[in-house]
This record gives C-alpha cells, sequence and structure tokens, in this order.
C-alpha cells in the first residue's frame, strides 16, 4: 500500500508534469515506457545496483510511486560545480555501474516499437542494453561530490554502450559551441575531458574510435525526434522546439563535424 500524504511538485525537469514528491517518495505521471521504467527499477534493485530509484508500486491515483533519491541535483541557473571535472568523471563511473547493472536484463522482446518520424536517417549501431539516455545535470543526484545516482528512466531504450556514453558526453564534456552552452561549461577542453570521461567510463578502443561518428549520426537522428515529439506529444517538448533546441542540435552537429578528428586523437592517444 502506497500512502497519500502532502504533494510538493518537483520542478526543474523539461518535460514531465504533474511530478511530485510525497514524503521520501515520487509519484510520476503515466508515461510513454512505463512498463520497461518499472521492470528496469526492479532489475536494477535485484542486482543490488544502489545508483537508481527503488520502484515501490501503483498508488491510488495510478501513478508510479518511485523512492525519493536524497542529494544534490542541478537546477537553473545551473550551479558552478556542473562544470568540474571530478563530478563529471564521477557522472561517467555511474553510467559504466548502471550499464554493468543492466546488461544482464537483455533486451526485452515485445518492447513498443521505436518512434519512425518521417525523415529519420538511419542508425548502424547495434543494440547492446538497455541505455538511460537521458544523462543531463537535472537527472543525476550528487551526494558529497561525487554522482550518487541517476533518475529519470523515462527514456530508457536499447542502444550501445558507445551510444549512451555519447549522451553523457553530450552533457558533460560537453559537446557544443561555447555560445550555444550554458555560461558555467564555456571554455572548457573539451578534447581532455572527452578523452578522461571514456578512460573513467572504461570505452574500449573500437567504440572510441567510431564515437565521433556515432555522435554526429545520433544529432542527425535528433533533430528529427525532437521535432516530432514537439508536433505530436506538445507539452515541454513543443516549449524546447519552440526555444530552439532544434537549432541547438544543428549547431551541435556542425560541431561536432568541425572537431570530430581532434576529439578522436584525444580519445585515442
Ligand atoms: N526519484 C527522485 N529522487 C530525487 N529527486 C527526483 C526524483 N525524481 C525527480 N526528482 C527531481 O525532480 C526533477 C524533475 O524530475 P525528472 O524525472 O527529471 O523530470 P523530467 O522528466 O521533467 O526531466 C529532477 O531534476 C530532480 O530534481
Ligand atoms: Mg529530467
Amino acid at each position: 500500500m502506497i500512502e497519500d500524504g502532502e504533494e510538493i511538485p518537483l520542478l526543474g525537469g523539461d518535460v514531465t508534469e504533474g511530478l511530485v514528491r510525497v514524503g521520501d517518495t515520487v509519484r510520476r505521471p503515466p508515461g510513454e515506457r512505463d512498463e520497461l521504467v518499472r521492470d528496469v527499477l526492479l532489475y536494477l534493485e535485484k542486482t543490488g545496483f544502489e545508483g537508481a530509484p527503488r520502484y515501490l508500486g501503483v498508488d491510488s491515483a495510478g501513478r508510479h510511486a518511485l523512492t525519493y533519491v536524497e542529494g544534490e541535483v542541478a537546477g537553473r541557473p545551473r550551479p558552478p560545480w556542473i562544470a568540474d571535472e571530478e563530478r563529471a568523471l564521477s557522472v561517467a563511473r555511474l553510467l559504466r555501474a548502471y550499464h554493468d547493472a543492466i546488461e544482464g536484463f537483455g533486451i526485452p522482446q515485445n518492447l513498443p516499437a521505436p518512434i519512425q518520424p518521417p525523415g529519420l536517417p538511419d542508425l548502424d549501431d547495434p543494440l547492446e542494453l538497455i541505455g538511460h539516455q537521458d544523462v543531463t545535470p537535472e537527472n543525476v543526484v550528487f551526494r558529497d561530490g561525487r554522482a550518487y545516482a541517476l533518475i529519470d528512466f523515462d527514456l530508457v531504450r536499447p542502444v550501445s554502450r558507445a551510444g549512451d556514453v555519447v549522451n553523457l558526453m553530450l552533457w558533460w564534456a560537453p559537446f557544443g559551441e561555447d555560445a550555444d552552452l550554458d555560461p558555467q561549461l564555456r571554455g572548457l577542453d573539451r578534447p581532455r575531458r572527452c578523452r578522461l570521461l571514456a578512460d573513467a567510463y572504461g570505452l574500449s578502443e573500437p567504440d572510441r574510435e567510431r564515437l565521433m561518428n556515432l555522435a554526429i549520426a545520433r544529432d542527425g537522428r535528433a533533430w528529427h525526434t525532437m521535432k516530432y515529439r514537439a508536433e505530436t506529444l506538445g507539452g515541454g517538448w513543443q516549449r524546447m522546439w519552440s526555444e530552439g533546441v532544434g537549432d541547438t542540435i544543428r549547431h551541435r552537429q556542425a560541431w561536432l563535424e568541425e572537431h570530430a578528428d581532434r576529439l578522436t586523437t584525444a580519445l585515442l592517444a
């Protein structure tokens, strides 16, 4: 039995409306991938992985109840520590631990078919595990200056390990022209940070070699996916699209193309 109680809205994320904290739990309104998220969280609990909320069940209002993970989460404006190298590397280690924990879960049959926006370019990338795919600053809980837990599993889906590392670097290297980044994240040495993130994760040599091409190809798809979500789901997706996320993706892709050789050299050095 999941108890009712005073509901405190949880803000800071971009898309989930109606997310609340009740005591030491959070309640998430039904979403696209509820069953997969539930199964992933239950599997992580079974393996003893500490770095994710626990799935508690469905409450009287039909919402999924998870544990509230105490700690520090980056809101807006961004705190200066989102640029901290040690913090970023701790996120890479947490992502690796998540991958090692979830790998044995495999890739379930009968997952809802991935969305196919018109014009979506193909991607030649092996599906190795259920990736998190949204390792943004607001989706990582820190304790004592180290990444402690991933939250917000709403975008989990089958990907390659490298595909999730691209998502990690996108936010924590990060990728993109300084002018497009949060002021706290400007002027960072991206080749160095990509290299250190790959080392902290323990990324294989073949994955390092193909990482930049994968990042570029994924941004080619991300533009279509974001546009499609804005058009079909509205809400926060539409708001992000009107605020120019499509242009940000295009600029980022151009930045990746321009710097791919330099970044790959750093990854392999
Ligand atoms: N299980 C949780 N434990 C601690 N904080 C959480 C939890 N779930 C959400 N939050 C807080 O609420 C914010 C928004 O939640 P999130 O699930 O990321 O929503 P969105 O889908 O909109 O990004 C997070 O950035 C975090 O601060
Ligand atoms: Mg979030």
